[in-house]
């Protein structure tokens, strides 16, 4: 028999009403906060819910505010009734997808800006770009009031920013990092990946391989890490790369880039292949995640 939908809730006080409900009946709540086109990385975190036994709610919103003039708003991905199927096939429990409207009303005036962490790798690529996640976010864990909402580890600076966010405004949701999910070949699993061509698909394959190889080379202390970075571009171009924004390594935690393993650290990459955007960040000291 077919698994029955999940719920779908556009607006705030119909939320508002099944968080009560559930709270009344003394569930825990997880969410899973997400711009659609659910695929295994985002199954994942929703299995981390259900395993922490939380009821799992799942956001949809294809969030314009953390978009640029130039960026992808318009193509990216919406694909509800499939993302609405997946879920409860994973067994989740309601589907949070607000209308722009529900979401900034007329008169929205208000935006979270988390600084420093952003100063960084995407940020200056993305200007507004943590800015619109920053904001988005603070608002989904107040409209949810989850005990948890799970992030993927692949969006790191994200989740920096998040956990700082939600700490600084005293936003009691526990943020978890979840590792990344990556295909056999080691691309991590990103809705930004079916914009790939079959051949881009294919040397996109190289990100994670020099990725790994530039991690076990600057654990073992091979060379110093501006040449083994400048090497793993100059790797990434004759793969078809281009333009390659960064490649850096730079503490886990306050997001500055490194040149020594003093404290746990990142390998972090951001390239384009053809018209579409990757990005990726490993450990240092394993090669997993
Ligand atoms: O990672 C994403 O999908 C988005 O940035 C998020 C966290 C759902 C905010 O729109």
């Amino acid at each position: 028999m077919p698994t029955p939908p999940a719920p779908i809730i556009r607006s705030v006080a119909a939320l508002r009403e099944q968080i009560a409900a559930w709270r009344r009946d003394g569930a825990k709540i997880g969410l899973i906060p997400t711009m659609g086109a659910l695929h295994e990385g985002h199954l994942s975190l929703v299995r981390r819910a259900l395993a922490a036994g939380e009821r799992a709610v799942v956001s949809i919103f294809v969030n314009p505010t953390q978009f640029g003039p130039n960026e992808d708003f318009g193509a990216y991905p919406r694909r509800e009734s499939e993302d609405v199927a997946k879920f409860a096939e994973a067994g989740g429990h309601l589907v949070w997808a607000p209308t722009v409207d529900e979401m900034y009303p007329a008169g929205f005036a208000t935006h979270v800006a988390v600084t420093g962490l952003t100063d960084g790798l995407c940020g200056p690529f993305r200007p507004g770009h943590f800015q619109g996640v920053a904001t988005v976010v603070a608002k989904l864990l107040l409209q949810v009031q989850a005990d948890h909402a799970y992030f993927g580890q692949k969006d790191y600076q994200q989740l920096q920013v998040v956990i700082r966010m939600a700490r600084d405004l005293d936003i009691p949701t526990g943020i978890i990092g979840v590792p990344t999910v990556r295909e056999a070949d080691g691309l991590a699993l990103s809705s930004r990946n079916i914009y790939l061509s079959a051949e881009e698909r294919r040397a996109a394959a190289q990100l994670p391989r020099v990725m790994r190889e530039t991690a076990q080379a600057a654990f073992a202390g091979e060379a110093p890490f501006a040449h083994l970075l400048e090497t793993a571009r100059a790797r990434l171009a004759a793969a078809g790369f281009g333009p390659i924004d960064y490649v850096s390594i730079n503490d886990a935690e306050t997001l500055a880039p490194v040149d020594g393993l003093t404290r746990p650290a990142r390998l972090f990459v951001a390239a384009r292949l053809g018209k579409t955007r990757l990005i990726d960040n490993i450990p240092i000291e394993t090669t997993t995640a």
